[in-house]
């Protein structure tokens, strides 16, 4: 057996999946070029049959990238199988990942199929996939919940018509990391050609045991596949956290005894791209990536590491890429300094008249904030990624007063397509006032179900403001992020991105649905 643990990212299909962070072309291009610098061994880009703009995606990742593969999900079926095939045509390397629920629960009450059809439609599934695609992978879906002769049964038919990963799901987050990792085990050992395959886990966090389960499934079944997610994005708890398996193998390989090829380097830049891209916010004290995951605020702790670092640490910050905020550029930085420092963070705009807009906006920040950070570029190049025909809405200006004691007021101009508009209001709040203004011209009707507020670059209250908004509106869920060094301003042009989102409807399948 291999001491390689493959590292598969499913932040773009999977941890897309999470109401509100679903992300444009341009913006999961961006992730995708940035897992190519993390080097993950395969990145799934989508679910290329859910819709024509899921389709793209794939089909432009599969385009960009040349190190890692490039996978797209489909459900077993012919149609979903050859859309993904056509999606992935451009790719240096390419795999197919097809799916079908095995559980009773998931066979019964939502595919409405016998166990026989089931084990059917999988063994014509991988054969049509494998006639297409030389790697391919086969998940069944709530695996985790199967019964075990029947998900033999199923796995064995799986691999002899050419599957070359086996995956299993734990898509509800119910399993516990023994029981997992036997339940790898024995499944690898009752079936007769299982050697024939990589096996791989896939873990949901409901229980908060996604990464545990994971490793479980790793050290105690012998899995050398993980699928996971950067932040450990993904629907309701999220997906397994990809930052903290990788660093869990690495800082204890005398444990686990595996190589990762990451760049453990790219981790914190990564965790911001996406962070800032879908206004998921990582919580402080999260593993690896949070702001105090290497802050020693205890002055024993503080002492201690420096007297010697291992005292309290057992990783370094700067080998998963936490530097101190660096200044890059500032009010004099030039055109090419910009283009440079762009080139540097592998933002790849399309035109130069997207380097002109982008260059001009940094102009402006740099005008009102001396000192400007790589963090202050991404978030900057956020907004350019928008497409225009999701631009309908865009600030113009914005003025407002609050004094103690005073009712908060705010003067809001902003385009709707094509027109201006101008609005006031009175709110409990600047920030209140101002989305009210806002509201009660579009009178769009949507529920604000979360807003959140961040400084960008940590420690200075001379930091930009990011700000998310959350929206909810006739069962859709959709994030805004905006940022500014003033938070008022951030917020408008959230409550904007989050309209602009709802106005761009994307209808497409949902990959359990
Ligand atoms: O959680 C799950 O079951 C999935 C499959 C589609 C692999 O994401
Ligand atoms: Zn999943």
């Amino acid at each position: 057996m291999t001491d390689k643990l493959i590292i598969f990212d499913t932040t773009l299909r999977d941890g897309e999946q999470s109401p509100g962070a679903s992300m444009t072309r341009d913006e999961k291009l961006r992730i995708a070029r940035q897992l190519e610098r993390l080097r993950v061994d395969i990145i799934e880009a989508g679910f290329a049959a859910s819709s024509n703009g899921d389709f793209e995606c794939v089909r432009s990742i599969a385009s960009h990238i040349r190190e890692s593969v490039v996978c797209s999900l489909a459900r077993a079926n012919d149609r979903d199988i050859s859309r993904a095939a056509e999606a992935l045509k451009p790719a240096a390397r390419a795999r197919i990942h097809t799916f079908i629920a095995t559980s009773p629960l998931h066979m019964e009450k939502k595919l409405r199929m016998t166990p026989d059809q089931v084990h059917e439609q999988a063994r014509l599934a991988v054969r049509f996939a494998r006639n297409l695609c030389a790697d391919v992978e086969f998940s069944p879906e709530d695996g985790y919940r199967s019964e075990p002769d029947f998900l033999c049964r199923v796995l064995e038919t799986a691999i002899t018509e050419g599957a070359t990963t086996i995956n299993i799901p734990d898509t509800v987050g119910y399993a516990v990391p023994e029981l997992y990792g036997q339940f790898i085990r024995q499944l690898r050992e009752r079936i007769p050609n299982s050697d024939k395959a990589v096996w791989s886990v896939h873990c949901h966090n409901d229980l908060g045991m996604a990464v545990a389960n994971s490793l479980a499934g790793v050290k105690l079944g012998g899995a050398r596949q993980i699928e996971c997610t950067i932040n450990g994005l993904g629907e309701r708890a999220g997906n397994c956290s990809l930052e903290e398996v990788v660093m869990a193998v690495r800082t204890r390989r005398d444990y686990f005894g595996l190589q990762v090829g990451i760049d453990t380097t790219q981790i914190v830049p990564a965790s911001r791209m996406v962070s800032q891209t879908t206004g998921f916010v990582v919580q402080p004290n999260k593993a690896v990536v949070g702001a105090n995951a290497f802050a020693h605020a205890s002055g024993i702790h503080q002492d201690g590491v420096l007297k010697a670092r291992d005292t309290y640490e057992i990783m370094r910050a700067e080998d998963v890429g936490w530097s101190a905020n660096k200044i890059v550029l500032g009010k004099l930085s030039g055109r090419n300094a910009f283009k440079q420092r762009l080139q540097d963070l592998g933002i790849e705009l399309e035109s130069e008249a997207d380097i002109n807009n982008a260059f001009a906006r940094f102009k402006d920040l740099a005008d009102r904030k001396s000192e400007i950070f790589d963090e202050d570029i991404i978030a900057l190049v956020g907004d350019e990624s928008v497409t225009p025909d999701a631009e309908h809405y865009r600030l113009l200006a914005l003025s407002q007063r609050s004094e103690m004691g005073e009712r908060p007021f705010a003067k809001v101009a902003f385009a709707m397509g094509a027109d201006e508009f101008r609005a006031e209001a009175y709110g409990n709040g600047p920030v209140d006032a101002s989305l009210k203004a806002i509201e009660s011209q579009v009178k769009s009707g949507a529920e604000l179900v979360l807003y959140s507020v961040n400084a960008i670059t940590s420690g200075s209250t001379e930091s930009q403001g990011e700000v998310t908004v959350r929206l909810q509106h006739g069962g859709r869920v959709v994030n805004g992020v905006g940022a500014d060094p003033d938070i008022v301003v951030a917020s408008a042009k959230a409550y904007l991105s989050a309209l602009n989102k709802l106005h761009s409807k994307v209808d497409r399948v949902a990959a359990q649905g």
